[in-house]
C-alpha cells in the first residue's frame, strides 16, 4: 500500500463517530422490544428498552442500558428491582405508549394497560409475551447511559405461542415469518 493509501486509510478510521449514524447502523442489528417496568404500585411507570440481553445462567443475571435522563432512574432506586416485558406482536402500540416521554414518572402511565404486581411490589404487563422479575444487583456508569444488571428472582411466559415484536432499522412490527416456525425448528433440533 502507498503512503499516501495508508494516510488515507488512517484519517477514515479516526473520523469521529457520529451519534446519529452510530444509532442507524445499530438499528440494522435486529432485536426484540421490551417495556421495563419499575416502581410501586399508583406510582409505577415503565419505559421501552431494546437493549435487552441476558448475562449469566448461574447466577440468573440480565441487563438493560438506561439514559441517564429517563424518568425511570429515581422509580428504580426506590425500588430496587424491575421487570423486563418482553413485548409481542400485537403489543405495538405499548411499546409507542411507554417510549413517549412525560414530565412526571408513574401517575397514569398504567391507565388502560392491563397490569398486576409481583409479592415484591413490582409491576408486570398482564399480557406480555414473557416477564423477568429482577433485583437490581449492579449499576455501571457507561457514556451517556447506565448499565442496569438485575438477578431475576421469578419469571413468566403468559403469552406462549405468540409472535415477538421486533425492532429492525427504526421500525416495530410483529415477527412476520410466524414464531410457529422457530418452535418447529427447536423440536427438530
Ligand atoms: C424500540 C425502542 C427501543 C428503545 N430502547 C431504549 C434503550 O435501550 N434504552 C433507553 O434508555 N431508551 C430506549 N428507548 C427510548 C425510551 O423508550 C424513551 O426515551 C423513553 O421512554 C422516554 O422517556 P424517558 O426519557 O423519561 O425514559 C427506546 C425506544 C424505542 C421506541
Amino acid at each position: 500500500m502507498s503512503a499516501a493509501a495508508r494516510s488515507l486509510t488512517r484519517a477514515e478510521e479516526t473520523r469521529p463517530v457520529e451519534p446519529l449514524e452510530l444509532r442507524r447502523v445499530c438499528g440494522l442489528f435486529t432485536t426484540g422490544v421490551t417495556v421495563i417496568t419499575t416502581g410501586p404500585d399508583g406510582d409505577a411507570d415503565g419505559t421501552t428498552v431494546n437493549s435487552f440481553t441476558s448475562v449469566s445462567l448461574d447466577p440468573p443475571l440480565v441487563l438493560f442500558c438506561l439514559h441517564r435522563q429517563s424518568r425511570l432512574h429515581t422509580l428504580l432506586e426506590r425500588s430496587g428491582g424491575f421487570t423486563v416485558n418482553f413485548l409481542s406482536g400485537r403489543q405495538q402500540p405499548l411499546a409507542r405508549h411507554f417510549a413517549g416521554r412525560r414530565a412526571t414518572a408513574g401517575a397514569t402511565a398504567f391507565e388502560g394497560v392491563p397490569h398486576h404486581f409481583t409479592d415484591d411490589g413490582l409491576p408486570v404487563l398482564s399480557e406480555a409475551l414473557a416477564h423477568l422479575t429482577c433485583t437490581t444487583v449492579d449499576v455501571h456508569s457507561a457514556g451517556d447511559h447506565d448499565i442496569v444488571i438485575g438477578e431475576v428472582v421469578e419469571l413468566g411466559v403468559p403469552g406462549h405461542g405468540l409472535e415477538p415484536l421486533i425492532f429492525f432499522d427504526g421500525s416495530l412490527g410483529p415477527l412476520e415469518t410466524g414464531a410457529d416456525r422457530f418452535q418447529h425448528t427447536r423440536q427438530a433440533s
